[in-house]
Order: C-alpha cells, then sequence, then structure tokens
C-alpha cells in the first residue's frame, strides 16, 4: 500500500486558527463536583431552589433528638437565597465531640496531607457561642484537622475565614461544625476551597492541565442541555451566577438532575476560557428548554438580557455591566467573539422568530460576534442568515468512521460548520474503547480536509465525575482526587498542532484504503517544522505502507523525526483508574524517515508520523 503526500504551497491551505476546540458542559458534575474546586455541596441550604422548600441534602446532622434540633429558615443576610440552617444545641452536657452538621462534598472531600484549605461561613447567633470546625474521615472518627472558632457579635450575621492545615490524607473526608453549648446558631454560605487552585481561579489544578495539554483554541459553555433546561425556569441564568459568590442563589439543572451553587458561573468560564487560552463561545438559551418556550412576541426581555452578558463580558469598565465584571477583579474585558443562539432548538415552534430577534439585536450591537445556528446546513441551505451552524452527531464507530466524507458534499458558500458535538456512542464505545477514539479520529481528519468549510470542532462530553456517570463515554474520567483520559481524549492530543497549520493533498493507494483515514499538515515547534501525516488503520490487519513526500523545500531529516502511535491488544480495551495509561500514544523516533520511507501501521490503530523538515 502507498501514501503519498504533496506539499507543494499551491495546493496547501490554511487550516482555521479556531478547528479543535473543547465544550465543557455541567454534565456528569463536571463542574460542580469537578473542575470546580468547592468541596462543599450544596453551600448555602439552598437546593430545591429559593422558591420551594429547602433541601439541605447532602448535609447530615451529628447528634439524635435530645441533643440538637436542625431546620431552615428564610433569615439569610443574602437577599437572593433566603434560606440559612438553623442549630438549636439542645444539650448542655453534649456528647463528646460535640453535635452539629457535616457536609460529604461531592461523594467525599478529597484531603490531603499538608495542604491548606480556606473555610468561610456566615453565622449568627443570639450569645456568644464557639463552633469547632473540623475535617475529619468519612465516619467522624480520625480528626485531619480542627480549630474553633468565635461567634462574638450577637446581633449580626458574620462572616468567619478559617484556615485548615491537614495532617493526612483521606479521600472521602468531610467537613464537621459542631458545637457543645445550649444555644442556637444559624448558619449559611459555608465554602472550603484549596489554597492551591489554578492560578487561585477556583479550578482543580490537575484537570486543568489535562485541558492545558490538549491546547484547545475555543471552550463552548456553560451546556448542551444545561443551556436548555427541562424547563425554562431551570434554565442556566447568566445573571444569577455572576458577583460574590454568596449571593448567587444557585440552580438546579434539570436535565442532568443536580443542584448547583453556580460558583461556576459565567465569569468563572469566561476565566476558564482565558486561562486555556481558548476563544469563548457563549451558548445562550434563546427563549425555549425542552418542555416550554416563550413566544417571539414577548422574546425581547430574554433578548437585553443576553444584550447584557455581552456587555459583562466586553464592556468598558464604565458601563453598567462592563462595571461589574471589572469588580469581581478583571477589568481587561473577556474576548466573545462567538455565540450561540440555543442549543439543539432548529426544529422548535418558536426557533427561528426568537433567533432572528436575538441575531439582529446582536449584529446591531457587536457586528464583529460570529453567530452559531442550531440548524444543520451541511446539507442544505439555511434559511435564515447566521455564521455557522452546529452539528452534533452521535453514533457508532463504522457510521462515524464513514461520516469522514460527509462534508465533501457541502457548499463551499454559506455558514461554516461548527461541529461542536461528537463521539462514539453505544455498544462501540464501552466506557470509552480504543475503537470509538478510532472512528472519531477518522471523522476529524474527514474535519481537517474539509477545514474549509468546517472552521470548529468539540468532542462531547468533556468530563465524568465516576460517581454520577448520567452520560456514556467521555473524554476525562475523574473522582474526588483521581483522573485520566479515555482514548478518545488521547486521540484529541494527536490534532493538538492541526488549528493554523497547513495541510496538504493526500493520495492513499490501497487494498485497504476504505478502512484508512489520512491527513498530511506541516506545523512548527519554534523554530522546527514537521511534516505530520496521521493515519487511522481502522481494520483487523496490520498495514505495511511506503510514505512519499513531494513538494517540500528540503528532503525530510531522519534527525528528529518520530512516530506517534494510540493502539492496544483489543479494540474495546479501554483506560481505568487501575490502568489508566493503557491506552495512550507511545512515540518513539523515526530513524528511516525520508522522503520515501515504509512504516507498518498496526492493526486497529492510529498514527501520527512526524518527519522532520
Ligand atoms: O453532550 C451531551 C448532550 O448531547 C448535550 O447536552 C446536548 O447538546 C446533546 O444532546
Amino acid at each position: 500500500a502507498s501514501l503519498s503526500v504533496d506539499a507543494s504551497p499551491i495546493l496547501a491551505r490554511k487550516i482555521p486558527d479556531t478547528l479543535f476546540g473543547m465544550f465543557f458542559e455541567e454534565i456528569n458534575h463536571a463542574g460542580a463536583g469537578g473542575i470546580w474546586a468547592e468541596l462543599v455541596s450544596n453551600r448555602g441550604f439552598e437546593a430545591g431552589g429559593p422558591h420551594t422548600p429547602s433541601n439541605i441534602d447532602p448535609w447530615s446532622i451529628i447528634g439524635d433528638d435530645s441533643s440538637i434540633f436542625v431546620g431552615t429558615e428564610r433569615i439569610s443576610c443574602f437577599s437572593r437565597n433566603m434560606v440559612a440552617l438553623r442549630m438549636e444545641i439542645l444539650c448542655d452536657s453534649c456528647p463528646v465531640g460535640g453535635v452539629g452538621i457535616y457536609n460529604p462534598g461531592f461523594w467525599g472531600m478529597n484531603i490531603e496531607d499538608g495542604k491548606t484549605y480556606n473555610l468561610v461561613m456566615h453565622v449568627k447567633s443570639p450569645k456568644t457561642t464557639e463552633l469547632t470546625v473540623s475535617l475529619t474521615s468519612s465516619d467522624g472518627l480520625h480528626i485531619l484537622a480542627s480549630a474553633v472558632v468565635r461567634v462574638s457579635d450577637t446581633s449580626n450575621w458574620i462572616k468567619l475565614d478559617q484556615t485548615l492545615v491537614s495532617r493526612g490524607t483521606d479521600r472521602t473526608s468531610r467537613l464537621q461544625i459542631t458545637a457543645n453549648k445550649k444555644g442556637v446558631v444559624w448558619l449559611d454560605q459555608v465554602s472550603l476551597m484549596p489554597s492551591d487552585t489554578y492560578k487561585g481561579h477556583g479550578f482543580r489544578t490537575e484537570l486543568i492541565s489535562m485541558l492545558l495539554d490538549l491546547k484547545p483554541r475555543f471552550l463552548r459553555f456553560p451546556g448542551g442541555c444545561f443551556v436548555e433546561g427541562s424547563w425554562l425556569r431551570n434554565a442556566f441564568r447568566w445573571r444569577d451566577s455572576i458577583g460574590p459568590w454568596e449571593e448567587r442563589p444557585g440552580h438546579y439543572g434539570d436535565v442532568w438532575n443536580y443542584w448547583t451553587d453556580d460558583g461556576l458561573g459565567y465569569y468563572e468560564f469566561l476565566q476558564l476560557s482565558e486561562d486555556l487560552g481558548a476563544a469563548p463561545v457563549w451558548v445562550f438559551n434563546n427563549g425555549i428548554s425542552h418542555h416550554d418556550e416563550v413566544d417571539t412576541a414577548a422574546i425581547a426581555p430574554f433578548v437585553k438580557d443576553i444584550l447584557d452578558s455581552l456587555e459583562f463580558a466586553r464592556g468598558s469598565t464604565e458601563s453598567k455591566w462592563g462595571s461589574v465584571r471589572a469588580a469581581m477583579g478583571h477589568p481587561e474585558p473577556f474576548p466573545v467573539k462567538h455565540v450561540a443562539i440555543g442549543n439543539e432548538d432548529c426544529g422548535k415552534k418558536n426557533y427561528r422568530g426568537n433567533y432572528l430577534k436575538f441575531y439582529n439585536a446582536i449584529r446591531e450591537a457587536y457586528p464583529d460576534i460570529q453567530m452559531i445556528s442550531n440548524c444543520d446546513g451541511s446539507s442544505t441551505p439555511l434559511d435564515h442568515p447566521a455564521d455557522l451552524y452546529d452539528f452534533h452527531i452521535y453514533t457508532d464507530s463504522k457510521a462515524l468512521f464513514s461520516m469522514r466524507n460527509t462534508f465533501d458534499k457541502t457548499s463551499r458558500n454559506g455558514p461554516k460548520a461548527f461541529v461542536s458535538e461528537y463521539a462514539v456512542t453505544g455498544n462501540d464505545a464501552g466506557r470509552g474503547s480504543l475503537l470509538a477514539s478510532l472512528a472519531e479520529a477518522a471523522f476529524l481528519i474527514g474535519l481537517e480536509k474539509n477545514s474549509d468549510v468546517v472552521q470548529m470542532a468539540s468532542y462531547a462530553p468533556l468530563f465524568v465525575n465516576d460517581n454520577d456517570q448520567t452520560w456514556n463515554p467521555d473524554a476525562i474520567v475523574f473522582n474526588s482526587w483521581q483522573q485520566y483520559g479515555t482514548p478518545s481524549y488521547w486521540m484529541q492530543k494527536l490534532f493538538r498542532e492541526s488549528s493554523g497549520a497547513m495541510i496538504h493533498a493526500v493520495t492513499v493507494n490501497s487494498s485497504y484504503s476504505g478502512l484508512l483515514a489520512a491527513s498530511a499538515i506541516t506545523w512548527h515547534d519554534n523554530e522546527n517544522s514537521f511534516l505530520r501525516v496521521k493515519i487511522v488503520n481502522f481494520g483487523p490487519d496490520a498495514v505495511s505502507l511506503t510514505i512519499s513526500t513531494t513538494g517540500i523545500e528540503s528532503s525530510v531529516n531522519a534527525l528528529g523525526s518520530t512516530a506517534t502511535v494510540l493502539t492496544s491488544g483489543e479494540v474495546m480495551d479501554e483506560n481505568s483508574f487501575t490502568n489508566p495509561n493503557k491506552i495512550v500514544p507511545v512515540t518513539v523516533e523515526l530513524r528511516n524517515a525520508a522522503d520515501v520511507m515504509q512504516v507498518t501501521l498496526p492493526p486497529h490503530s492510529f498514527s501520527a508520523f512526524d518527519l522532520a523538515l
């Protein structure tokens, strides 16, 4: 079999700078209990929502009916989240260790030896009181860190800050707040953050580094269905997710079925984009959820709300919303250049009507913002104006492999495609199989080749907390303290250099060509240039291949050339917490690299040959 690359400049084309990015959705506890490092779950005792009877879950009580009574009251000093916890300590001689409450975090808090944790809580008590705050094992028996805090103001809510330094490691710890004297204490907005979050911005460092390693060029956020809500009243609302964390009401995400305190809010998503060096792509609710819709005649306030969100991101510090952003610590604007008007709503009754209202208002106020329609324009032209259209695909591995040619037939005029969600799903995917990653790699090769009409692409979903796998598979699996990439994560690493690179013409001659997908790019690393030939071998046989290169200025240099392969013994192999690196790209020197060279593609493999130029 042979593969020839013609790298003549006349046949080369630049791939868009934004081609490969990421889609972050608050799903599978990706944010709350995930990349957002907050350890307390339901920090305001508000789960259930500000307008429903409060639910304090997962807070639990330490003590029995004779020693403590715990309830909630709408008495907080925070007007947008009025529910506070009332603890009435009934015992005079309380049990050893006191009585009170504990929070297990998100399936246990990861507390590590020698690390510092910052506790903040808001407290009110009609008489001087002492509270013990501790980090303990899940049964409360082993204390990792402890301090006594004093409530001495007996008429106002007070904010208490306390650092706790752990003297041990426990992956399933809890936070306890206890007292041992009769009295009443109200508690609200209790937060426990590790002190070592990424740049102090609140993100879990080891999860951020997995994202940084893929060099995403954009970040689409915060969903997905999370943006829509099952019902409009439970959709993500940016305005409720900004400002001081204590004042955010939080909300119940009714599609993926969990409460979020919205510590990871609109501002933090913009900050996350900046920290990743990725262009922010703000997906907003367009007045449509899964089950209800705002009529186009009544959509004006929603449009105004989104214009305000753009002023928040981009406005000067003198503007109303830009000044709120500045007060939060970011006087410089965030460069929002892309917005998606809704998610997967194309078929809905009011979509076109609502869409046009948003589109026209945003175009007028921010002419440079690229707008993304939910309607697929890959085979038929859109019936409304757009800069890009969303394309989502979840299917089996054979179907996705064969979709590598999908955009070959797309009209070269009109809006560009944003493949904002793609993945192999179903039986072929396992919990993240090699097979899935191979089909996805072939699909992405097709996108690279069609990147004159495909401008952006992202895998979905990005994250899963192993304790709440609502959606399977996902790119990064984690728990309170571990994480690993599925093969779909690692496959993306071999596309990391593609955005902004030059793509070249490739011809494959082989009886296996129906099972191969290949592309070639040139890319640069400091002063070094490489021709990268990527090939997916989707079949069960090894393929011996002659790769020949023409059209380059000088010859291929063996020195500095490498071959990287993603493969495994079985096509359904997966990574796991116990074997996180079973399937990862392996790089070796390519000593026989030359203008014409012989390589072998292992069965079921994805190879990248980096030929030094
Ligand atoms: O990625 C998971 C979900 O799939 C997204 O929320 C939605 O857009 C799609 O249906």
